[in-house]
């Protein structure tokens, strides 16, 4: 089958990768020239494990092409993908749907036979159908159907998200998008990977739904964590004792510095707009919001409190920039509370991430990028675990103590043993842990 997918974002380029990798023909399109030219050249944009060799295989075997030319692509498409961004709009947190109408009347003036025209941005309830009235209005007397299909790939593990899915869930009504859908996800029976159809604007709340299902998930533990602290029990122990409960389930309840992301954040915000707009207040996600705002503010108390109330003239080492492990993106990182709130109180920082730096840079100009782990530590009075990456699991302690002014570490992933790092001579801080 033939597929046009329109924004070579993360989503986008990770979709069309994968669907050409199912044996389907892609062409990835973005009005960003020079991205597209250093795709040509089998450059990758963004920073994803495996995409770089599924891209030039597929490209190779002349089944992924890119170009900036809408015109080249829809038509002779059986299915045309819009996978373009959908920002927090500034000043009211409502999601940015500008460049998913602009790409809809764009297909539509270039639409000729029966094609499925299907969302993958991650659009508000009732996007679809905007969707399809502007492609009706260019185009009135032709056969076509906008449908829905989130994508809830995870960045670090996009690849795998796509491949082995839980679920592909798919919104429209049409018998006839619906078959497009099942043959273009076909690959995917013989995992016997459950397709959930429905109507069209279920399938766009479902995304927003599990999004913001899973924030509440970590905002719940992140408060049991602060619990654990004030009544000295261990929230790891609290996640295991709950998540054996198959109901409750163990997965999103690691306690940290809170969610960031490009979605959580974004789409929790988007979801309580439409809430507000429709007068149905969502108080349970709103607390979700609020628990996770307030923790990010407070990371940098958590650090004044381990240096006797005062980070003034003191140098912390930061390990980690991005907001998790396996990606360069610093999209709402817990770092950008935590280190300019250190730095306006008069701490030097000395930071260094595996793949975060060139996008942390601008948005913390005021620091000192490190090239690992120990350089950042050296001389510094404090180190501060904020990221999980691999290359900060297993540091070595003894050196990184004699490397420090005084042995403190505030471990914000809980990667450490307290009774390890206490044998080791460290004064050592972990989330929700005695
Ligand atoms: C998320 C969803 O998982 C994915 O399905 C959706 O399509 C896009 O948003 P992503 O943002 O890539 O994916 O990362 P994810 O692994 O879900 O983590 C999001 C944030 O939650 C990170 O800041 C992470 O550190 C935090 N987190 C996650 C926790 O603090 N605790 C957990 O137990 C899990």
């Amino acid at each position: 089958m033939r597929i046009t997918m329109v924004g070579t974002g993360y989503v986008g380029l990770v979709s069309g990768a994968c669907f050409s990798e199912f044996g389907h023909d892609v062409i990835c399109v973005d009005k960003d020239a020079s991205k597209i030219a250093r795709l040509e050249n089998g450059e990758i944009p963004i920073f994803e494990p495996g995409l770089d060799a599924l891209v030039e295989s597929n490209a190779k075997a002349g089944r992924l092409s890119f170009t900036t030319d809408l015109a080249e692509a829809v038509p002779g498409s059986d299915a045309v993908f819009i996978a373009v961004g959908t920002p927090s709009r500034r000043g009211d947190g409502h999601a940015d749907l500008q460049y998913v109408y602009a790409a809809a009347k764009e297909i539509g003036t270039l639409l000729e036979d029966y094609t499925v025209i299907v969302n993958k941005s991650t659009v508000p309830v009732g996007t679809g159908g905007e969707v399809e009235a502007i492609i009706r209005d260019v185009k009135p007397a032709l056969e076509f159907d906008v449908a829905s299909n989130p994508e809830f790939l995870r960045e670090g593990s996009a690849i795998e998200d796509f491949m082995r899915p839980d679920r592909v869930v798919v919104g429209t009504s049409s018998e006839r998008a619906r078959d497009v859908l099942r043959r273009l996800y076909r690959p995917l029976s013989l995992r016997e990977t459950p397709i959930l159809f429905t109507e069209r604007t279920t399938s766009e709340l479902i995304k927003y739904a599990a999004n913001s299902f899973l924030a509440t998930k970590i905002s719940f533990i992140n408060e049991m964590a602060d619990l654990c602290e004030a009544v000295g029990a261990n929230v790891q122990e609290v996640a295991k004792g709950i998540g054996l409960d198959g109901r409750i389930g163990s997965k999103f309840l690691h306690a940290g510095p809170g969610y960031g992301g490009s979605c959580f954040p974004k789409d929790t915000l988007a979801l309580l707009k439409t809430a507000e707009d429709t007068g149905m207040p969502l108080r349970i996600v709103n607390a979700v919001v609020d628990v996770n705002k307030m923790r990010k503010e407070a990371l940098a108390d958590r650090v004044k409190s381990m240096l006797d109330g005062s980070v003034s003239g003191k140098t912390v080492a930061v390990l980690g920039l991005t907001f998790k492990p396996n990606t360069d993106d610093m999209r709402d990182s817990p770092a950008l509370d935590l280190i300019p709130a250190l730095v306006n109180e008069g701490a030097t920082v000395r930071a260094c991430d595996p793949e975060g730096v060139e996008q942390a840079r601008p948005m913390l100009p005021e620091i000192t990028y490190c090239d690992d782990a120990y350089e950042a530590i050296d001389g510094a009075d404090i180190v501060v675990l904020l990221t999980e990456w691999n290359a900060f699991r297993a540091l070595d302690i003894p050196r990184i103590k004699s490397l420090l002014t005084a042995p403190k570490m505030l471990d914000l992933r809980n990667v450490y043993r307290a009774d390890e790092m206490r044998d080791a001579g460290f004064t050592y801080q972990s989330i929700g842990r005695p």
